[in-house]
């Protein structure tokens, strides 16, 4: 329960996505304009890294796998695995874990670090 520095802000550029452990945690680090997120590092679909290939768009952020969809703000479901789009095998790939909000992490910037907030 403290912050924690997590990267140095030159570090992150916009678009780009960056994991990291963070005491015991799996984190994701990305920016989005002006804009530092932190999340769980991890898909809550099928736990596919989300640096791995995650987009970033419309203040959401796109799981590479089965394009599993939350926003970056508060970690809201948007879409839940859609991808692939070939109705039997996508309801199925959809139904292998139930659905979860994203969690988020505090950010602020300090000196040159990013720091993230760890409950
Ligand atoms: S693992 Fe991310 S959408 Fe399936």
């Amino acid at each position: 329960m403290a912050w924690r520095n997590a990267v140095k802000l030159s570090k992150v550029k916009s678009g780009n996505l960056r994991m990291l452990n963070l005491g015991s945690k799996i984190i994701m680090i990305c920016r989005d304009g002006d804009d530092f997120h932190a999340t769980e590092g991890l898909c809550r679909h099928m736990r596919w890294p989300l640096s791995w290939g995650g987009k970033i768009e419309d203040g959401c952020i796109t799981c590479p796998l089965h394009q599993t969809r939350h926003r970056l703000d508060d970690g809201e479901l948007v879409e839940w695995a859609p991808f692939p789009l070939f109705p039997p095998y996508g309801k199925f790939v959809g139904k292998l874990s139930k659905k979860k909000n994203l969690k988020i992490y505090n950010t602020r910037m300090s000196g040159e670090y990013l720091q993230v907030y760890l409950d």
